[in-house]
């Protein structure tokens, strides 16, 4: 038997250290340092062990693959992935608990399966049943798809090279565990290890691996940083309690933009594209409150139109208060710094609340006009007509500055039966198409908040 000592592991870089310290010598971070238990001498093996030793290759004699990319059939989460599953890949998929991260990949593992790629499902959590009863659920009928409840990596990684399916994927990562470490299954060296491990295999057998992994309380995937590092690509699974829309994003991908979202709704059935999101997003809008607007966002390459909501009413603490849900809360500061200064309103006495409706975060620039319009709106108590929608960036002179995707905005708004955008004049100047709306280019601020209310 080993000797066991304990070392203690950074979370947020892997570095390890035999004693606790408060901050990660190695990345600077905090309070990351994690207790380990360590084997004095580890029979360590290398994730290469039963490969052949790579040799350098010329670049001009790598053949390209890139275009063999496999689609799921799901076109949200093709588009998120960046046009389908590269082949060799390796894609992390991160969410809160039950938010349907097992339902959406048994989803895609169905439809890989029905375009005749074998998929291996192999579950940590749940017995073999279990995922039978979720693919009943689903209406996956089960061809092509294999089950595995297993949680040795070695075990998995022998019954991926028998069966030499398409895809790989590991429910959750969380779950694996290596016996040549100590360490109990979730710990940081067990989850690099693990990872570490099914990746290189993916890439040298020619699997695609997806790995489900946790989320900790601050939303970040549980375990490791490096974790994110391993993988090509990055996925966040998310959604509002008490809503049934679910949102797929990449935060990384090295075969695709990141900007990418995919929007689903879950059902008895599973979860079910929305093909048409601003239609959902705007379905419940009631067109006669004040501080309310519509924004046509673009995450990604698609735009997608957003009801930004703000509600300014009177303060009686010493400081008011600024609270954005779906904002960044120091722009909404600094927004309502420059409606006091540039539009002379005195919010100084007003709490001021921002909410993005439908449970959607924007962060583009182009969100500062609408979110201008709609905390001067709630102010005055005015109410902007149902069929406007607003874009463009402020700058901290109140003007109004251009904003990359206009035409895209416009179109969107178009398509949704909007009749007048409010959206930089520079923009307005260099606009390559005519559209059927009224446009109403503006300089400053100023000139914004006069024009917003009017019909
Ligand atoms: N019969 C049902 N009808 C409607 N929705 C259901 C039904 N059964 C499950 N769901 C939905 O599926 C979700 C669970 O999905 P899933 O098991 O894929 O989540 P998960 O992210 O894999 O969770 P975990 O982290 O626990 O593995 C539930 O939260 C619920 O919203
Ligand atoms: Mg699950």
């Amino acid at each position: 038997m080993a000797k066991v000592k304990v070392e203690y592991a950074c979370t947020a870089c892997g570095f390890s250290s035999p004693k606790w310290l408060g901050k990660c010598p190695d990345c600077g971070q905090w309070g990351s340092l994690v207790e380990e238990v360590a084997a004095a001498e580890t029979k360590y093996r290398v994730a290469s062990e039963g490969f052949p030793a790579s040799k350098p290759v010329c670049l001009t004699e790598v053949t390209e693959s890139a275009s063999e990319r496999a689609r799921c059939g799901i076109a949200e989460f093709d588009r998120v992935m960046g046009g389908g599953v590269v082949p060799s890949s390796a894609t992390l998929i991160g969410g809160d608990p039950g938010i349907g991260k097992s339902t959406v990949l048994l989803q895609v593992a169905s439809g890989l399966a029905r375009e005749g790629r074998p998929v291996l499902y192999v579950s940590g959590e749940e017995s073999e049943a279990q995922v039978k009863l979720r693919a009943s659920r689903l209406g996956v009928r089960g061809e092509g798809i294999f089950l595995l409840a297993e949680t040795s990596v070695e075990r998995v990684i022998a019954a991926t090279s028998e069966l030499s399916p398409f895809v790989l994927i590991v429910d959750s990562i969380q779950t694996m565990f290596t016996s040549d470490l100590p360490g109990a299954p979730g710990s940081v060296g067990q989850v690099r290890e693990c990872a570490g491990r099914l990746v290189f295999y993916g890439k040298k057998a020619g699997v695609s691996v997806f790995l489900v992994g946790h989320v900790t309380k601050e939303g970040t995937i549980a375990g490791p940083r490096v974790l994110e590092h391993l993988v090509d690509t990055v996925l966040y699974f998310e959604g509002e309690k008490g809503h049934p829309y679910r949102i797929l994003k990449a935060v990384k991908n090295r075969f695709g933009s990141t900007n990418e979202i995919g929007v689903f709704e879950m059902r008895a059935t599973g979860l079910s594209e929305v093909a048409d999101p601003s239609g959902l997003f705007l379905s419940e809008r009631s067109g006669e409150t004040s501080g309310t607007i519509v924004f046509p966002a673009v995450e990604g390459t698609r735009p997608l139109l957003v009801e930004v909501q703000a509600l300014a009413s009177q303060s009686f603490l010493a400081i008011p208060r600024r609270t954005t849900l779906g904002a960044d809360t120091n722009r909404v500061v600094l927004l309502c710094a420059i409606l006091e200064k540039k539009a002379g309103l005195s919010l100084y006495n007003q709490d001021i609340f921002v909410n993005v409706v439908g449970g959607i975060s924007i962060d583009e620039t182009a969100a500062d006009l609408p979110l201008l319009c709609a905390v001067a709106g709630s102010y005055k108590d005015q109410v902007i007509p149902s069929g406007t929608a607003a874009f463009g960036e402020v700058g901290l002179g109140g003007e109004v500055r251009a904003v990359p995707m206009a035409e895209s905005r416009l179109n969107e708004a178009t398509k949704m039966g909007f009749t007048r955008v409010l959206l930089p004049a520079s923009n307005a100047l260099r606009l390559s198409a005519e559209f059927p709306l009224t446009l109403v280019p503006v300089h400053h601020v100023r000139e914004a908040l006069a024009q917003v209310g009017k019909k």
